[in-house]
């Protein structure tokens, strides 16, 4: 059976199946503004369906939507067993559209404007976005990483992760503090997740659903979903959290029916077969 939680840091219990917050503010990187009123009542049937894992950064925005702000506006004040993870590194402009990335001696200031615009005095979880658009840049990340290191240390953030990384810059994170989540593109990273799974490093998956821009495997996944009842959707999102019990899944949507579609996915039992990874293709 597939477990459905998994602690992070090693203290933090988190259920498996979270949310990923970007999609709450347009559906496409050149789309409108999507509507906030949608935002925060997707956001409160999220909670109330028992994700507590919401994966968010302060530059989802578009327009005068931002993320974090219909986070505050939806859930605040926050329950005691809510995760809200964030991501610094990216510059964006005001409409959201990524610009550049942060030096080092700009990352406290985009920390402290993640918790100002959540309304919080620590954060959970701060990834550290490192560069590349889909796929990791390379290059050293140690001294981006060792001023979230010291922010984790001045108690402004609680755990560390890595996003957009490749195993050499993840070993490197490791030499500076605990990493305790890393988000990559799942497509190629099979090695990355193994190591993972062993040092007890949640592996966080982006574009879980391919993002709007692979296609899912719909002729293998329908035949599954026929039998099981079920949508598509739904067996994907299952096959993916039976990859491995350090996969956490953060489906984005901005649609309340899609989001009770992908959190009932949690409840799909898979045949041994059936749960065959299946991985959007590039
Ligand atoms: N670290 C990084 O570099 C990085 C990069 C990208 C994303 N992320 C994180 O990963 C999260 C997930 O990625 P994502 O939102 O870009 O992509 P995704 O979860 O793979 O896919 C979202 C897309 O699928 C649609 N969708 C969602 N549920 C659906 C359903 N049941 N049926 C049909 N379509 C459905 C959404 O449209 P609707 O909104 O209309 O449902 C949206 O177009 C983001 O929210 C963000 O938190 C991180």
């Amino acid at each position: 059976m597939t477990i459905k939680t998994f602690a992070l840091g090693g203290d933090l219990t988190i259920n498996r199946l979270g949310f990923g917050a970007m999609r709450l503010v347009a559906d496409s990187v050149d789309g409108p503004p999507r509507d906030p009123g949608t935002g925060i009542a997707v956001l409160r049937r999220a909670v109330e369906l028992g994700v507590n894992h919401i994966d968010t950064a302060g530059f989802y925005r578009r327009g005068a939507v931002q993320a974090n702000e219909l986070i505050r506006r939806a859930l605040s004040p926050y329950r005691d067993d809510l995760v809200i993870a964030s991501k610094v590194g990216p510059l964006p402009t005001p409409d959201g559209v990524l610009s550049g990335h942060a030096r080092p001696d700009q990352l406290r200031s985009l920390v402290e404007a993640d918790l100002r615009s959540l309304g919080l005095d620590w954060l959970d979880l701060v990834y550290l976005r490192a560069d590349g658009m889909t796929e990791p840049a390379g290059g050293s990340i140690a001294e981006r990483f060792a001023v979230l290191a010291e922010l984790r240390e001045q108690g402004l953030i609680r755990h560390l992760g890595v996003s957009n990384v490749n195993a050499a810059q993840l070993a490197e994170a490791q030499e500076i503090a605990p990493v305790a989540a890393v988000q990559n593109r799942y497509a190629d990273d099979v090695g990355l997740l193994a190591e993972c799974e062993d040092a007890g490093i949640a592996y966080v998956p982006y574009f879980p659903l391919g993002g709007g821009v692979s296609p899912l495997d719909a002729e293998r996944l329908s035949a599954i979903a026929a039998r099981l009842g079920a949508t598509a959707v739904q067996v994907h999102l299952a096959s993916l959290l039976a990859i491995s019990p350090s996969l956490l899944a953060i489906p984005g949507t901005g649609s309340l029916d899609h989001l009770e579609e992908n959190v009932a996915a949690n409840d799909l039992s898979l045949d041994d077969g059936e749960a065959d990874p299946v991985t959007p293709s590039r």
